[in-house]
């Protein structure tokens, strides 16, 4: 079942349109890519699904429920948690503490527990009482994706998670996402690393200029005439 539906949505900004009239899906148990140059719309588009922004026209499903109307803490307790491309953690707290912070906002029945073993999947344990301000950009990021995971989401959505990672972090960052995968998450991956983006997604979007220019397989996406032409910035050979 698609746990994420996105159906005609539409983000206008005072006459420019950020988005006109996106579909887009998830599934339960797979990674969905989202790319594009910048500017396409792609933080927008998360902003609509969490309800930081709201849309002009158009429907927001989680579970087959509408949530178009509701406001962000509702739609975090019906399972739906992100991370920002500017981090968002609470920089005077530790790598625990905020970890922690997600476990009970989530009200997960032992938050201790919960965060021990994020910590401990994600390679954290060197700096679980380290202030996340003092981290490098890359670890931050992981520090984020287990503040998300800690309120065991349905539907995870990443923004640009391994940049300003190294080589050894994104590979296992790769790993992490195809676990949470397999555990029944539908993550949608927003990453300029394509890469990336093709070796762990199952279905991949391209967006530009707020239009969906391509949607398919790995495969099929990158033989699109359309997305070589505007996102890759080349034309196919004949
Ligand atoms: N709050 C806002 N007010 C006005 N314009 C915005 C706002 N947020 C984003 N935009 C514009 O919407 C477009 C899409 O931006 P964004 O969603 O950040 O793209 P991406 O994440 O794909 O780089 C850009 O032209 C951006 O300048
Ligand atoms: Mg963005």
């Amino acid at each position: 079942m698609t746990t994420l539906e996105v159906q005609g949505v539409s983000v206008n900004f005072g006459g420019r349109m950020a988005l006109t009239d996106v579909d887009f899906g998830a599934v339960a148990g797979t990674v969905t890519g989202l790319i594009g140059p910048n500017g396409a719309g792609k933080t927008t588009l998360f902003n609509v699904i969490c309800g930081l922004q709201a849309p002009t026209a158009g429907r927001i499903a989680i579970d087959g429920v509408d949530v178009t109307r509701l406001p962000p803490f509702k739609r975090a307790r019906r399972g739906l948690a992100r991370t920002f491309q500017r981090l968002e953690l609470f920089g005077l707290l530790t790598v625990r503490e905020n970890i922690y912070l997600g476990a009970s906002v989530a009200k997960r029945p032992q938050p201790d527990a919960v965060t021990a073993g994020l910590i401990d999947q994600l390679g954290l344990s060197a700096v679980g009482d380290e202030r996340t301000d003092r981290l490098p950009t890359g670890q931050a990021r992981v520090v984020e994706l287990a503040r998300a995971l800690a309120t065991n989401p349905k539907v995870l959505l990443l923004d640009e998670p391994a940049s300003g990672q190294d080589e050894r972090e994104t590979a296992a960052f790769r790993i992490v996402l195809q676990q949470v995968a397999e555990e029944g998450v539908a993550i949608v991956l927003v990453e300029h690393d394509v890469q990336l983006v093709m070796d762990v997604c199952s279905a991949i979007h391209v967006l530009d200029l707020g239009n969906v220019l391509a949607s398919g397989s790995p495969a099929q996406v990158q033989q699109d005439p359309a997305v070589l032409a505007a996102y890759l910035g080349s034309v196919p050979h004949e």
